[in-house]
């Protein structure tokens, strides 16, 4: 299966892959007919930086490294049906093969090493052995969100101004991991439609959920502490790194220019899939908490006084509460807090009556982390502004479950984390209306945020590099960008639409344990299934899981003041994605009926 070059690089054996996609295809619906041998020649050169020029679709995608060849030819992964297959091989496999073909925003052009040329066609269906190769290789996807055209130049543009990206559009999905003629994998019970996504295609992307924890493979049902990450963004990470690492917008070097193309290219990205208007209003930050810092000290320094007032809900994570009981602690100000009822749904008219002419601002989050409660957004954000009162959405639990749009929310600021969306973690975003930016003092001080520095005059950046002091988390964001390419590749809509039948499923078996209460019923409810056991400490409940492979998080979950509001201290909590599936649920509530009849393993 695998050979080793003289230097003893894995090589990928190309006639027994050839051999085996064959195969494959033969047996793929609306593949490759059998005996139609893709063409796996690729026209490979070198550019004026030594490396490798890899074929791309009619030049639309910018190449300011070379990298790319004017023609394109069919590859393994146009014909592979998920991301995870696409094409070509080890970064050091070949000294044909010294780059990997990311153009600079992101896009993989998937081809394969000059040398490999396809024999004839075999017509044994061999999936199994084909995926282990392929999977062997960990290849990326291929992003989806348009390129950045005239992002880049050879003028290396970072260096004569720092310039607006264009705008470009969200992409509603690709078919890749639609359902077309797979047999359906996913019994959902009686009444519940098939899923349109392909659970199990989208499955072999994230390498971790193949791993054995006691013995067991793992049940990853703690997605609202942290998500998994698919090979796409792992192999984007170790390609910024062999090959475009540099620091930014500093140097008249290629690996700067490469590094500030994937860092930029990564804030249109986000740009793109909250809608904002500008890839101004992006602010990189380290996660949700430091962006809710950053607008609680700068924002919230200047505009808030003595005798203000600042809303935010009960269901709020701690990092949406600190952060403004210190600014109105410090401020003379009031936090003012609006109540939920007894499903863990904001009450509207309690809302109404907090807001006032001393609102300054309000904050509250899209998806609560503790109850799952999805927050009537709109109608909120529509209301603080008819109160002169702005608004800052913690996005951190929504963003990987459901659409955003910046722009018909009209939210002032948007936050969310990397990690929580399948990126990095310790990268996140502040999004802010660019005027309101701009009207903030800097947060914290240093390189990268000033015009000009004398020793009498300090002159800063406008948005967003007036926030972005030192060097920041470069490589990070531009893996949040593989993320997010990834999550519009299956499609946000789609996410949504199955996660929700998929809590449906849950919350209808876990009704039926006995003994068994759940903390937050709210009518719109995304991903979080908090519960507490009678006769049982929440963490024997997540331990007794644990010993099964099963991943939930139990305690306070950073939320105690809405878990105390159920009369609780904690709670176990299974959280969802969409890598899960009926199989998962059923393995939990299963554990759960163990634990409960006193038989936590069976043997
Ligand atoms: N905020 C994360 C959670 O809810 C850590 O678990």
């Amino acid at each position: 299966m695998r050979t080793s070059d003289s230097s003893g690089n894995f090589v990928p054996d190309l006639e027994i892959l050839t051999r085996l996609a064959n195969q494959f295809f033969s047996a793929v619906p609306g593949a490759a007919p059998v005996g139609v041998t893709p063409d796996f020649s690729a026209k490979t050169g070198h550019s004026p930086s030594g490396v490798t020029n890899i074929s791309q679709p009619q030049s639309s995608l910018p190449d300011p490294h070379g990298l790319i060849s004017e023609e394109r030819v069919p590859t393994v992964a146009d014909h592979l049906p998920h991301s995870e297959a696409g094409s070509g091989t080890s970064p050091s496999a070949s000294p044909q093969n010294a780059a990997l073909p990311y153009s600079p925003n992101g896009a993989w052009a998937g081809v394969l090493p000059q040398h490999a040329k396809a024999p004839g066609a075999i017509a044994l269906p061999f999936e199994a052995e084909l995926r282990e190769v392929l999977s062997s290789l960990r290849l990326p996807a291929q992003p989806i969100i348009p390129a950045v055209p005239s992002a880049v130049s050879p003028q290396y543009y970072f260096i004569e101004h720092t310039r607006g990206l264009p705008a470009g559009s969200q992409n509603p999905g690709a078919s890749g991991y639609l359902r077309g003629g797979h047999p359906s994998q996913q019994n959902l019970g009686a009444g519940v439609p098939t899923p349109a996504l392909d659970i199990e295609l989208i499955r072999r992307d994230f390498p971790v959920l193949q791993e054995r924890v006691n013995g067991r493979q793992l049940v990853w049902l703690d997605n609202a502490a942290t998500t998994q990450k698919p090979y796409s963004v792992i192999e984007r990470l170790a390609y910024f790194y062999e090959h475009e690492n540099s620091n930014i917008h500093r140097a008249a070097h290629e690996l700067a220019a490469r590094a500030t193309d994937a860092y930029e290219g990564a804030r249109n990205k986000v740009r793109c899939f909250l809608n904002a208007a500008s890839v101004n209003e992006i602010v990189f930050v380290r996660g949700a908490t430091e962006a809710i810092n950053l607008v609680a000290q700068s924002w919230g320094g200047r505009n808030i006084g003595e005798g203000d007032e600042v809303i935010i809900s009960w269901l709020e994570h701690h990092a949406n509460i600190v952060p403004w009981h210190r600014l109105c602690a410090e401020k003379g100000a009031r936090l003012r807090v609006i109540p939920v009822d007894d499903d863990g749904q904001i009450l509207i008219d309690e809302y109404a009556k907090l807001l006032g002419p001393r609102t300054k601002l309000v904050a509250f989050s899209r998806v609560s982390n503790a109850l799952g409660t999805i927050t009537p957004a709109k109608q909120i954000i529509e209301m603080a502004h008819g109160a002169g009162a702005k608004v800052l959405v913690d996005g951190a639990q929504s963003v990987s479950h459901m659409r955003v749009d910046v722009q018909q929310l009209n939210a002032d600021f948007f936050v969310f984390s990397g990690h929580k969306v399948f990126g990095p973690t310790g990268i996140g975003v502040l999004y802010g209306k660019e005027a309101l930016l701009n009207d903030m003092p800097p947060w914290q001080s240093g390189g990268n945020m000033i015009k000009d520095v004398t020793f009498e005059h300090i002159e800063y950046h406008q948005a967003p590099a007036r926030f972005e002091a030192g060097t920041g988390n470069i490589a990070d964001a531009v893996g949040l960008g593989a993320a997010l390419d990834y999550v519009c590749k299956i499609g946000i809509d789609a996410i949504d639409q199955y996660e929700h039948q998929l809590l449906q499923y849950a919350t209808r078996l876990l009704k039926s344990i006995p003994g068994l209460r759940l903390i937050g019923t709210a009518a719109d409810k995304a991903s979080v299934m908090s519960f507490v056991l009678d006769g049982f400490k929440t963490e024997d409940v997540g331990a007794a899981l644990n010993k099964e492979g099963i991943a939930v998080r139990s305690g306070h979950h950073c939320a105690q003041p809405i878990l105390r509001r159920f009369g609780v201290e904690g709670s176990v909590r299974p959280s969802l994605a969409f890598y899960n599936n009926c199989a998962d649920i059923d393995k939990l509530v299963a554990a759960i009926e163990r634990v409960n009849s006193g038989r936590h393993i069976p043997h």
